[in-house]
């Protein structure tokens, strides 16, 4: 059962907490269009609201989070707004390594194909995952150059290249990026869909959607999604 509980204080104290939250952080254009910025100040302020609900997951105990930061089929944005993301996710991992404490005791990894991605950033990318290794918190998945169904297609790949001719859901299950089911998938911006977002370990996931947009989102609000998630009856299907 992907469950456990844990005590923090009374106002976030949960009978019981999604071990694996999937997060797609959405929202970000629209933040910047109500304020006539550029798209890349809402990826800004999403930035940061990032970085605090990490935070705020090392603090709860979540074990894994994994938030969604560039997609597959992002690449067809505007040259320049896939630009700033992409020196948006250096400038974090710089300062991430400037001082490996700020990012508390959390663990970072990385999910999608590398290939597309700059030299310079899979260099940054390899060594936090490195420095962060030994952390015990939280594990903070970060999905960039990420697909669901290009995740499970390369599972198959790797499983028939090992000469595998008939495969299980545990075979696949061995491949994909991250290991443990979704339990809680969190979309803000009045959207709800998957958006090809963890197509496999979301099979049973809980859904929580808010018309909030991401710049906006609250460690309130994942508390709501929380709190929500605690009064879920969950059957698998059972
Ligand atoms: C979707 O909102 C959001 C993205 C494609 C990018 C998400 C990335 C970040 C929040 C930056 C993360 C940074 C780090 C350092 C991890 P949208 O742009 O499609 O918004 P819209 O639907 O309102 O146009």
């Amino acid at each position: 059962m992907a469950l456990f509980s844990k005590k923090i204080d009374t106002d976030t104290e949960f009978s019981v907490l999604p071990k694996h939250i999937g997060i797609i952080m959405d929202g970000n254009g629209r933040w910047a269009k109500k304020r006539a910025l550029p798209r890349s100040a809402g990826h800004k302020a999403g930035a940061e609201v990032f970085r605090a609900i990490s935070k705020e997951c090392g603090r709860l105990g979540i074990e894994y989070v994994t938030f969604y930061a560039f997609s597959t089929e992002n690449w067809k944005r505007p040259k320049e707004e896939v630009n700033a993301l992409m020196s948006l996710f250096k400038d974090y991992l710089l300062e991430a390594k400037a001082d490996v404490t700020q990012s508390g005791n959390i663990r970072l990894k990385f999910i999608g194909e590398r290939e597309g991605l700059s030299d310079s950033l899979l260099q940054l990318m390899d060594e936090a995952e490195e420095e962060t290794a030994q952390h015990t918190g939280t594990t903070v998945y970060l999905a960039i150059n990420y697909g669901g169904r290009q995740e499970i297609v390369s599972a198959v790949n790797k499983l028939i290249s090992q000469g595998k001719d008939k495969i299980t859901e545990d075979d696949i299950s061995s491949q994909v990026y991250t290991t443990p089911e979704c339990d809680l998938i969190i979309r803000p911006s009045g959207e709800q869909r998957l958006s090809n977002f963890l197509l496999w370990q979301a099979a049973y996931s809980e859904f929580w959607y808010s018309d909030v947009l991401w710049p906006d989102f609250k460690v309130d609000d994942l508390h709501s999604a929380l709190r929500e998630f605690e009064k879920r009856n969950r059957r698998f299907g059972g």
